[in-house]
């Protein structure tokens, strides 16, 4: 069966991890939406331009992969896309926790939409955006966790 995948995050800012993710995903699906949305919480480090263009340059090479930003509803943005699957990453038993409650609120609005898993590998397992930016902040040098092209922009 054709499947067509959103994977969605705010890539405030993209890492090793979502690139790991991506490119496995890729061997997968046929067909992979990444959707950055605008920002749940605060101000982003990374405007929305400069998300979505770090993760144009960073898969350029993947034919079956592309970028779009969203803001609003993930499901609404899944209606325009015709999507009916969701992947998500998981690290740890504590983003399962809130990867349910993410899961089962949006099938309960949109009860077409299926989320999928993947786990993170043993390499980027234990990568946050939140600690490369702060890591950033503090003149640190990121370049171990996030591709050149992110690396670049701090
Ligand atoms: N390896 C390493 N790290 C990973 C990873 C992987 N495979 N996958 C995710 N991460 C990390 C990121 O680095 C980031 O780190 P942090 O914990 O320091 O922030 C974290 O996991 C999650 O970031 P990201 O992948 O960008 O996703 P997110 O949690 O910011 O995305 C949305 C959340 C956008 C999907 C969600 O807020 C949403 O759907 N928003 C739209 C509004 C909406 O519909 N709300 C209702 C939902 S029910």
């Amino acid at each position: 069966m054709t499947q067509h995948v959103i994977y969605p995050g705010t890539f405030d800012p993209l890492t090793n991890g979502h690139v790991d993710m991506v490119e496995r995903a890729a061997g997968i699906f046929e067909n992979i939406v990444i959707a950055v949305a605008k920002s749940a919480g605060k101000e982003p480090r990374f405007s929305m331009e400069e998300r979505v263009d770090m993760c144009k340059e960073v898969f350029k090479h993947l034919k079956n992969v592309s970028v779009e930003s969203f803001d609003g509803l993930l499901v609404e943005f899944a209606k325009t896309k015709n999507a009916t699957l969701i992947l998500r990453g998981l690290r740890s038993a504590s983003d399962f926790d809130f990867e349910f409650q993410l899961a089962g609120m949006n099938k309960t609005m949109l009860p077409a939409i299926e989320t999928v898993y993947m786990s993170a590998s043993k390499e980027t397992v234990a990568i946050s955006s939140t600690i490369v930016r702060e890591i950033a902040a503090m003149g640190g040098d990121v370049s171990a966790f996030v591709p050149p092209v992110v690396a670049n922009h701090f």
